[in-house]
């Protein structure tokens, strides 16, 4: 029987079948199908590949050895610093700040003593010379290479022998071997693959930047996530000054922590207290906005919420949120109208989130209700007020998680009193200088506003 020579493979999502289609029936894209050929390999002997399991208590652990990055908001996304010998994906849009965070740890890593290369497809050593220049990056022990080509970076990291290797970004890397365009998802997989031994064979450690395209996908597509120890992700919105880093994978420590950072004309700055930065400049005395805290990972921070109810004469109210689910907030006002008898059909009512952040956590619900309700009264409420927990479709107030978490963290930015869900009261807490009210439903908690 003849055998398949070539395959066909989806350049966004990395699907792959045995015959050319249209449009590829996993990420839904037209003409992205590319025709790939496959290498034959030889079968071998079969002797060379005699392996023996290990028993489970024979094997000998070891605490994995990290180092501090001197970036106490990455640190903290990785676990407790970077894992020697693993390999880690930065993704991000285009311009978001991924070389410059990885040119910032560079310093501190030089510091202790350890060697990195960093290898660029896209830019020239004098231009990130210039970027080390503006970032005070001056350690003795970074050396810059720029080259795209596989074998050579290879060489050079034989070569040099260093501790951290930088690769920015895995889409100018290409193998000469396989023969389709740099930047297809075959030559990211396939160098990711090499950069994977090189990695695990040498307990180097290789930090791989990736692009996301459009759709929001790491170019050549979720591909890497699988090969690779970490994934993290660097987001941000354009029109704002602060970027998140949020670990989607990693095998060493948890993936719900995030990391908070602001772009500054010297570098990525942390921010240690997102929560006060969140609600800088808040107005106060007016209607329709109050805080809330959520949960990211298991830091609790303090945001905005705002809404604006206004009359309309269409037929249509306008329903629009920014920062949250849009058909979270059209439930909302449903049950705000019948739970709540709050008359809304002749509204607009726009919600947004203020910092550009943008939350799926349903403990969000009460305070936009809430702000909703202060908007279409008229009346605000208090600036020393927090409200959160989720809100059923009966109008009852559900148990979030962590509230004693929540209130501490309110208490900690001179909140004084907070509006939780009765459920949370059963944790019984108390914190010194807060008023807790416990609520069960919307209409107990748009009374508390009164
Ligand atoms: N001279 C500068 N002063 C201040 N910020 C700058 C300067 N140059 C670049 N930046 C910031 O750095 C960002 C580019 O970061 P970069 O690390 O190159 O992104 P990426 O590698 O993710 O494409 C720009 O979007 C801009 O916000
Ligand atoms: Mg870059």
């Amino acid at each position: 029987m003849a055998r398949a020579r070539s395959r066909y493979v989806c350049s966004e999502c990395g699907y792959e079948t045995v015959k050319w289609l249209g449009k590829c029936p996993s990420c839904g894209c037209f003409g992205t199908i590319n025709e790939e050929p496959v290498a034959v390999k030889s079968r071998g002997t079969g002797l060379s590949s005699q392996v023996m399991p290990q028993r489970l208590n024979e094997i000998t652990t070891q605490t994995e050895d990290r180092t501090l990055t001197g970036l106490k908001e990455l640190d903290r996304v990785l676990g407790g610093g970077l894992v020697s010998g693993s390999l880690t994906l930065v993704g991000g849009y285009p311009g978001i700040g991924k070389s410059t965070l990885l040119l910032q740890i560079c310093q501190r890593l030089g510091e202790q003593g350890k060697k990195i290369l960093y290898i660029s497809g896209e830019e020239s050593p004098r231009q990130i010379k210039m970027r080390a220049d503006r970032l005070k990056i001056h350690t003795d022990m970074l050396k810059l290479l720029s080259e795209t080509n596989m074998t050579a970076i290879e060489n050079a990291i034989n070569h040099e022998a260093a501790d951290y290797v930088i690769i920015d970004s895995i889409q100018t890397v290409y193998m000469e071997e396989v023969t389709s365009a740099p930047g297809s998802v075959t030559q990211i997989r396939e160098a990711t693959s090499r950069l994977m031994h090189i990695c695990k064979g040498r307990g180097i450690s290789v930090i791989i930047v990736g692009h996301v395209t459009k759709d929001g996908s790491i170019a050549g597509p979720r591909v890497l996530e699988h090969m690779v120890d970490t994934v993290l992700y660097f987001e941000g919105d354009k029109t704002a000054s602060y970027r998140l880093l949020r670990a989607v994978k990693n095998r060493f420590g948890g993936t719900n922590e995030i990391g908070v950072f602001e772009m500054t004309g010297e570098g990525l700055k942390e921010i240690l207290n997102p929560s006060a930065y969140m609600l800088n400049d808040r107005p106060t005395d007016v209607s329709g906005t109050v805080v809330t805290c959520t949960l990211e990972g298991t830091r609790p921070l303090l945001i905005e919420i705002q809404s604006l109810v206004s009359f309309t004469s269409f037929n249509m109210p306008r329903r629009m949120s920014t920062g949250m689910d849009f058909n979270r907030v059209t439930i909302l006002i449903a049950v705000l109208e019948k739970r709540a008898g709050l008359q809304l059909g002749s509204y607009d009512t726009y919600v947004n989130i203020t910092g550009g952040m943008r939350i799926t956590e349903p403990s969000l619900d009460a305070a936009v209700a809430a702000a909703i309700a202060s908007s279409y009264r008229d009346m605000p409420i208090p600036a020393d007020t927090v409200i959160f927990g989720e809100i059923g479709l009966t109008g009852e107030l559900r148990a979030v998680s962590m509230a004693e978490k929540r209130v501490s963290e309110a208490a900690r930015l001179g909140f004084k009193h907070c509006i939780i869900p009765r459920a949370n009261l059963r944790d019984n807490f108390s914190i010194k200088g807060v008023k807790i009210t416990g609520v069960s439903n919307v209409s107990e908690l748009l009374y508390a506003l009164q």
